[in-house]
């Protein structure tokens, strides 16, 4: 998706007509017409990943898996459409939304607006910033993924939103220096499988229809579009979009998973990437869309573009893409363009027959059913007129339509959703370090708050230009959200210390804090009871990180304060990971991981540090100590000149994450999966809970598709349970967690340990349960990509039950399918 507030390279561009499609997709070449870009691939620049092998047609959808009745609606709809009307139904067109389909009066069909994001309505005035989806998945808290998405979705649907642009699948955070993984969840499919179906079902329950993006492999902002030259309107292609050149088994096992869950949840729509995958363009990769997505996945929904990702019209639409965005006529930064390869191209494309009329029929029902089978058609809140001059993508003097706005406007939709923001943004603060008991805090007499992360924002909470002051709980690009209120820390930790009686001194410039000149101690008297240091990351939609530090010199802030109060402790809120060598140092005695945890930030950062909540969050990533240590760099560069030369090697497979640092033996700061409590908790006695199966086969019995793929890879082949027990004086919730270790037998490259189950359970002090872990074919079964298919290895699996990737308690051998 593209920047609301600022212009971000050549996404703008990307429209241009210039643009070509692969010559691999099939049928795509009209000379001398729109579709008609064509430029050969040098296959020796680019073999092995020269281009995804065509899969064509492009599946017809069959409403199999609950969708039978609304794809009848939508064929009775499509019935009464013109050639003209279908055509535009799959472009998008300037107008309040960030997405527009256009109404059609005379059918009483009041067009569809599609709405960022996924942490809020970005457009919207009276809405809530509900916690960052990487926080909703350090909660590790099914119920909590659930809630979340349902209130934004309410919100969505009473500001006019049919359609919401998230969650977000990809990046997976191959990467930390991605600069999107805070709009994504955790760097492990199994975990972000988890958080996009329950994410999916909160929205979709709401009524609003989900759109699981970026398919696929976007990991990463360098180059994640063509680049023009600045000349004739810069339509001249310099280099295209980088390619994602991943190997089967790791598009399945890494890339694809968290998708096929989405699929499985029913998702109404899919956004196909701006990167390439394997040469490429995602959406005109018809290997991608119609062979994986359409084909083995089952997806009945529609694939829309993301936001100028459409490189072509006739090879788009026969690769399984079913929707353009933003569309025709569009404003594209500083100029306009009125071409698309879609809408009167299209149409045109139907008449002489270019285009069957059944294909576009099919883009126009896998478009409709979902909104049939949301109910959609019935007593929908109209669009509230304020969304369209907060939109920044197609403000009200692009629009071309009549757009006529019903009902009440600043239409306050925030309900009383601030609570479980707040209880959701302690739910989801990971603690890292507690020593010499520094937490929680106990009526400490003389508080100091250090660090530009505590105060509020210096240029407004929204859409700001400069982020050096203020706490962080959102971010910029099509993520980024409109604060009506902003707790900070440094507001929230003051009314507490009112309470309390506690003096309170703070110290915002992390400029100030570092300069040589400064006398310390700064603070009188000199011995602060704890000295809370808040410190952040900026990373936003466009442009990667560049350091894993924290920014505005946080480290040495960190160390600033540290080397002159004895407990310090430090809170970050980052988009992702960090570095963190402060953490060796003696006096910093807690620190807390937050993330971007929306709009109560800091009355959730006040209800983790003085206990009124146990925290119970776990890293959904990997914090290495050195920024060496991670592997799998993204192309920064390319050193040569070839319109195709940028290429990204997934070359280390499956070994993404805490995959690599186990296979390799690294040791970690903090491992995937770790978090404190302030209670202690135990594991023990992982065993089946029901002998393992007996007529259990290798592969799946072949069964007709349904949304998610073979239905027989989601049910359940073998089940494991322990008993976790609070050892420690405060009630509180535990994560307990279940990796497997597959055995021997199966293809080299398998990581030693792989997350395929976890659960949340609250636990009083001193009480135990019993937690079960399902398993599904798909949890014990890796990609075969000669059967094309998933296979049980023979021989024995390890299974290992813990509190993180790398403290198990219990372990449980089995063989599964016999040799
Ligand atoms: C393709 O790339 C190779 C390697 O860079 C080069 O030697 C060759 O001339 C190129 N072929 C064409 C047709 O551009
Ligand atoms: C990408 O190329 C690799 C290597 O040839 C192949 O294994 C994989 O199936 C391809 N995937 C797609 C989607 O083209
Ligand atoms: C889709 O259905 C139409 C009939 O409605 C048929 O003509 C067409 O061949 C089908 N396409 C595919 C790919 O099955
Ligand atoms: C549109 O709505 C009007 C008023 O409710 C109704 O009379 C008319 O039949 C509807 N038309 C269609 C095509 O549904
Ligand atoms: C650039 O765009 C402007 C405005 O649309 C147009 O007048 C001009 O001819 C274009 N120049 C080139 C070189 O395409
Ligand atoms: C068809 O596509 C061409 C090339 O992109 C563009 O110039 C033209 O405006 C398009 N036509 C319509 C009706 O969008
Ligand atoms: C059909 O129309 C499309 C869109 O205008 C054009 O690209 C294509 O060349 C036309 N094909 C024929 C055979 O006329
Ligand atoms: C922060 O401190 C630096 C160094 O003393 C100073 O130059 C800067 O103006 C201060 N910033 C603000 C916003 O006060
Ligand atoms: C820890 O803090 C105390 C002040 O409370 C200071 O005297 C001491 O030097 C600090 N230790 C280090 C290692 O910086
Ligand atoms: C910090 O130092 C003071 C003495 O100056 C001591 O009373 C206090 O316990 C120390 N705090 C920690 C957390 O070690
Ligand atoms: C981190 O990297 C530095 C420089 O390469 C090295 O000296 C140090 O030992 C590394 N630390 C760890 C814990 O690996
Ligand atoms: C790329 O093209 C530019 C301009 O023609 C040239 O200066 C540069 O040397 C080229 N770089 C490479 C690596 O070929």
């Amino acid at each position: 998706m593209i920047l609301a507030n600022a212009l971000f390279g050549a996404w703008l561009l990307s429209a241009a007509p210039t643009a070509m499609a692969d010559t691999c997709q099939g049928p795509i070449d009209h000379p001398g017409e729109a579709f008609s870009y064509v430029q050969p691939i040098n296959t020796t620049i680019l073999s092995p990943y020269g281009h995804s092998p065509a899969s064509l047609p492009s599946p017809n959808m069959t409403g199999n898996g609950g969708w039978e009745l609304a794809l009848l609606k939508a064929k009775q709809f499509v019935n009464t459409l013109t050639v003209e009307e279908k055509s535009w139904m799959a472009t998008g067109q300037p107008g309040p939304c960030v997405g527009n389909v256009l109404p059609i009066p005379r059918l009483n069909f009041s067009g569809l607006c599609l709405q960022n994001g996924p942490q809020c309505v970005q457009q919207g005035d009276y809405s809530s910033v509900f916690v960052s989806s990487v926080s909703a998945a350090a909660s590790w808290d099914r119920q909590l993924l659930y809630d979340r998405a349902r209130a934004l979705a309410e919100e969505h649907k009473a500001k006019g939103s049919h359609v919401i642009l998230g969650p977000v699948g990809g990046p997976l955070g191959r990467s930390p220096y991605n600069s999107r993984t805070w709009e994504g969840f955790a760097a492990d499919p199994y975990l972000t499988g988890v958080c996009m179906e329950e994410t999916i079902n909160g929205i979709q329950d709401a009524g609003v229809q989900a759109n699981a993006k970026h398919l696929i492999a976007n990991e990463q902002e360098t180059q994640r579009n063509p680049t023009f030259a600045p000349d004739a309107n810069e339509t001249t292609y310099i280099q295209d979009s980088v390619s994602s050149n991943i190997d089967d088994r790791t598009l399945h096992e890494i890339y694809m998973w968290p998708f096929a869950n989405a699929v499985r949840a029913k998702v109404a729509s899919a956004m196909c990437a701006y990167n390439r995958l394997n040469g490429s363009h995602s959406c005109q990769n018809s290997y991608l869309l119609n062979h994986i997505l359409k084909g083995e996945l089952g997806f009945q929904g529609y694939v829309m573009s993301d936001w100028g990702a459409t490189h072509s019209g006739v090879a788009s639409i026969d690769s399984g893409m079913d929707m353009t965005m933003p569309g025709g006529f569009t404003l594209y930064g500083a100029f306009w363009t009125d071409g698309s390869y879609f809408g009167g191209n299209l149409t045109r494309a139907i008449q002489n027959g270019t285009i069957e009329m059944s294909r576009l029929d099919d883009m126009i029902m896998r478009i409709m059913t979902p909104y049939f089978w949301l109910g959609q058609e019935k007593n929908f809140p109209s669009v509230d007129a304020s969304v369209g001059p907060l939109n920044y993508d197609s403000p009200p003097d692009t629009w071309l339509y009549d757009w006529k706005f019903t009902g009440q406007s600043n239409r306050d939709v925030r309900s009383d959703h601030n609570d479980m923001i707040r209880e959701h943004g302690a739910a989801s603060t990971v603690l890292l370090k507690n020593e010499r008991n520094a937490l929680p805090l106990r009526k400490p007499g003389n508080i100091v708050i250090a660090g530009n992360d505590a105060g509020p924002p210096m240029q407004g909470p929204s859409l700001r230009a400069d982020f050096e002051y203020g706490v962080l709980a959102g971010s910029i690009g099509s993520g980024s959200c409109r604060f009506s209120h902003l707790s900070t820390p440094l507001e929230a930790i003051n009314a507490r210390a009112r309470k309390d009686g506690s003096l309170v001194q703070s110290f915002l410039n992390n400029t100030l804090l570092t300069t040589t000149e400064l006398t310390w101690p700064l603070w009188n008297p000199q011995q602060p009871d704890v000295c809370l240091v808040f410190l952040k990351s900026f990373t936003g939609e466009g442009e990667d990180r560049t350091s894993l530090e924290l920014d505005w010199d946080g480290n040495a802030v960190a160390e600033a304060v540290a080397s002159h109060c004895n407990n310090t402790v430090i809170i970050t809120n980052s988009g992702g990971a960090n570095v963190m060598p402060f953490a060796d140092h003696p006096n910093v005695t807690a620190i807390l991981a937050q993330h971007y945890a929306g709009e109560e930030t800091g009355n959730a950062i006040v209800d983790v540090l003085y206990g009124d909540v146990n925290p119970s969050a776990k890293l959904p990533y990997v914090i290495a100590y050195n920024e060496s240590d991670y592997n799998a760099p993204l192309t920064t560069a390319v050193y040569s000149n070839g319109t195709y030369d940028w290429q990204s090697w997934f070359d280390e497979g499956l070994e993404v994450g805490y995959r690599y640092f186990d296979a390799h033996n690294i040791s970690v700061r903090y491992e995937f999966g770790f978090g404190l409590s302030y209670t202690t908790f135990n594991l023990k006695d992982l065993k089946p809970k029901c002998s393992a199966p007996s007529k259990l086969t290798a592969l799946p019995a072949k069964r007709p598709t349904e949304p998610g793929g073979n239905p027989a890879l989601w049910e359940t082949v073998y089940t494991l349970e322990a008993e976790v027990s609070n050892i420690g004086d405060v009630d509180g919730f535990a994560v307990p967690q279940l990796y497997v270790e597959f055995p021997s037998s199966t293809p080299t490259g398998t990581p030693p340990s792989q997350l395929r189950g976890f659960d949340k359970v609250w636990l009083p002090a001193g009480k135990k349960r019993t937690v079960t872990f399902e398993l599904m074919r798909r949890d014990v079964s890796h990609w075969d990509v000669t059967a094309q298919d998933w296979r049980i290895p023979v021989g024995s699996f390890t299974f290992k039950a813990g509190f993180s990737s790398r403290d198990f308690r219990a372990k449980y051998d089995v063989t599964l399918i016999k040799a």
